[in-house]
């Protein structure tokens, strides 16, 4: 949610600057900003709504002179306080202009403080980072740090602030709590970030802030403080696995991430999983079944939602321990009782998801067993746990999440095989679900070969304008997630139910011009999941069915995708990822922007 990107160095880089931009345009894309200053204190600004393309155009058209700026900062926004306008664009302006901010993150307090500087300052704008500005300018002290530590002082919420003062070009001073902010740096660039992303391919080695830590950077390097003592830290250096990939031949990343699967998969278990002795070797997983766990809670949303509930389904049929998955959002509205003996899971791609990060604080103030499963290395919710495993599928930049999702069900089974292995207990299944499971990136490849025929079928129904989608057991969250990509990516309006719960309201709506699409490879609920599909049927209901090659009633669908042949186990996973190229070539048909659906970002630091 926001995309910070500042630089400060030698070399007049506006391109990359841009460059570093789209890289963090995930984050959100309702408008762009971008702020220079020269050593002699010339400004340049420039604001757009819409994509980093239309603030890149305004920048290309400007005619540069000879001034030389060393000093940057820019900033890819997703609305939260005020509408999409280019007053609402960050950085914002002190009143004096010569403080510039740009900020990810609310400031929850801003209404109040808007007041009372409201008395001294006038406001351009609906935004809270606005605030921050005025701020900044009232309490200046004559040392931007010392003003940025009573700045803050005073603010109440999340953020990842970057600042510069015009009057002293080479220095900017950025500073978090709870939203994320990464120093990188490469000979004399210093550069700062949201994340990983912008600084990957540029960056030799980074820092990661943690809360309250200020970074200055000054004179072509960077010191990280904590209430004013500095704080000495080995700077990481970056990784092939933290760089994004070029597209290739893939016409959006979105795509690319779906054809990656097989190899993610490979990684996710390699050094992991020993295929040949059937066991599973992790340091982590062995500290997790030493642990006394009677209950496990995986606590996350959206996909990551939907990824705990698939693998609750499986765990519950192996399972001596009660599990159970939640909407993180749910989880702050409710009362939570702590529960010792609960291990309390806490599933994100981005490691930043405000409802999950705010859900892991309250179980760990209650000294609860936490455990996180993230992608983003280095994210915030990967830092607030010691437990915890990297899902390891790479970078994802579309925004809809694909290979991840499939990454997180991997983990988590391995999670779940590894303590049934450790606590001696179906030993037998155990064993033989890693087997079945060493074949699956050949099947999900087969899966991927059916690519032309799904997207026939996904022109045919992108003339509809709703959907349902069902299933029933673990098909019954696949459904949910495969309903939660097409209106992602599609923005065709789609439900998903229980197969069995489409006679209790929803078949009302069934018609000619109301699709159903239904999950039913087989397996036990086969013949149930087939009455249901005779109702929709019966009402003249358009059906699509994935399901396997064997199936006997083919005649009852009106267009079928069929999965490989596979048991049911990992029928879930090849029709996961047939119904992700199913919504992604639906969307291509209705020519959305399907690395960046409208309205949506990345990642969601937002409550
Ligand atoms: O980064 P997270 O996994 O915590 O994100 C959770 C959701 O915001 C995310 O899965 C979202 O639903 C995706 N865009 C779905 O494709």
């Amino acid at each position: 949610m926001c995309g910070i990107f500042a630089y400060t160095g030698t070399k007049d880089c506006r391109e990359m600057l841009v460059n570093g931009l789209r890289m963090l345009e995930y984050r959100g894309y309702d408008s762009a900003g971008i702020m220079a200053l020269s050593e002699e204190s010339d400004i340049f600004l420039e604001k757009a709504v819409g994509r980093v393309s239309a603030l890149a155009s305004k920048v290309d058209e400007k005619k540069w002179d000879s001034i030389k700026y060393t000093t940057w900062i820019a900033h890819t926004r997703w609305a939260t306080h005020g509408g999409v306008t280019v007053e609402n664009t960050h950085p914002h302006i002190s009143t004096n202009e010569r403080f510039y901010v740009v900020h990810n993150g609310i400031i929850e307090n801003y209404k109040e403080l808007k007041k009372s500087l409201s008395e001294k300052y006038s406001f351009y704008s609906q935004t809270d980072t606005e605030v921050v500005a005025k701020l900044v300018e009232s309490l200046y002290d004559g040392n931007l740090k010392s003003t940025m530590e009573k700045v803050v002082a005073k603010l109440v919420g999340a953020y990842s602030l970057a600042v510069v003062d015009s009057e002293n070009p080479g220095e900017i001073v950025g500073i978090k709590l709870w939203s994320p902010l990464i120093v990188g740096k490469s000979n004399d660039w210093v550069y700062i970030s949201s994340d990983i992303n912008a600084l990957s391919n540029l960056a030799e080695s980074f820092s990661i802030l943690e809360d309250n830590e200020m970074v200055v950077i000054e004179n072509g390097d960077y010191s990280i403080f904590m209430s004013w003592k500095k704080v000495e830290r080995d700077a990481e250096a970056v990784q092939e696995g933290q760089k994004i990939d070029e597209l290739g031949d893939f016409t959006s990343y979105t795509e690319k991430e779906i054809f990656d699967i097989p190899a993610v998969l490979e990684n996710v278990w390699s050094g992991r999983i020993d295929f040949k002795n059937k066991s599973i070797h992790n340091e982590t997983l062995d500290a997790l079944s030493d642990l006394d766990i009677e209950r496990i809670c995986i606590i996350s949303s959206g996909s990551s939602y939907y990824a705990g509930e698939i693998w609750n389904y499986f765990f519950r049929k192996f399972s001596w321990i009660q599990a159970s998955a939640i909407i993180s959002s749910e989880f702050l509205s409710d009362v939570f009782i702590p529960d010792s003996k609960t291990l309390y899971i806490f599933l994100s791609q981005s490691g930043e998801t405000a409802d999950v990060r705010e859900s892991m604080k309250i179980v760990k103030a209650k000294r609860c067993m936490t455990f996180w499963i993230v992608n983003v290395v280095g994210s915030t919710i990967a830092r607030m746990a010691d437990l915890g495993l990297y899902s390891h599928a790479w970078v994802e930049v579309g925004v809809a999440s694909t290979k991840n999702v499939i990454a997180q069900i991997w983990v988590l089974l391995m999670m779940s095989i590894s303590l049934w292995l450790k606590k001696d207990l179906q030993i037998s299944d155990a064993r033989e679900i890693i087997s079945e499971l060493s074949r699956l990136p050949d099947k999900i490849s087969q899966a991927l070969m059916q690519g032309p025929h799904i997207k026939k079928l996904a022109k045919k129904y992108s003339v509809y304008n709703d959907m349902f989608v069902l299933g029933r057991n673990y098909f019954y969250p696949v459904a949910g997630e495969a309903s939660l990509k097409i209106k992602e990516l599609s923005y065709i309006h789609s439900e998903s139910y229980s197969a069995g719960e489409l006679k209790h309201g929803p078949l009302a709506l069934v018609s000619e011009t109301f699709p159903t699409i239904v999950f039913n490879p087989m397996g036990k609920f086969y013949a149930k999941t087939i009455s249901n599909i005779q109702e929709v049927s019966a009402r003249k209901g358009p059906i699509l069915g994935f399901i396997s090659s064997n199936d006997t009633h083919k005649e009852l669908y009106t267009d079928t995708i069929e999965l490989p042949e596979t048991s049911e186990l990992l029928s879930v996973f090849t029709g996961l990822v047939s119904s992700y190229l199913f919504a992604l070539y639906l969307a291509e048909a209705l020519e959305r922007d399907v690395d960046k659906p409208r309205n949506l970002a990345k990642s969601v630091t937002v409550e």
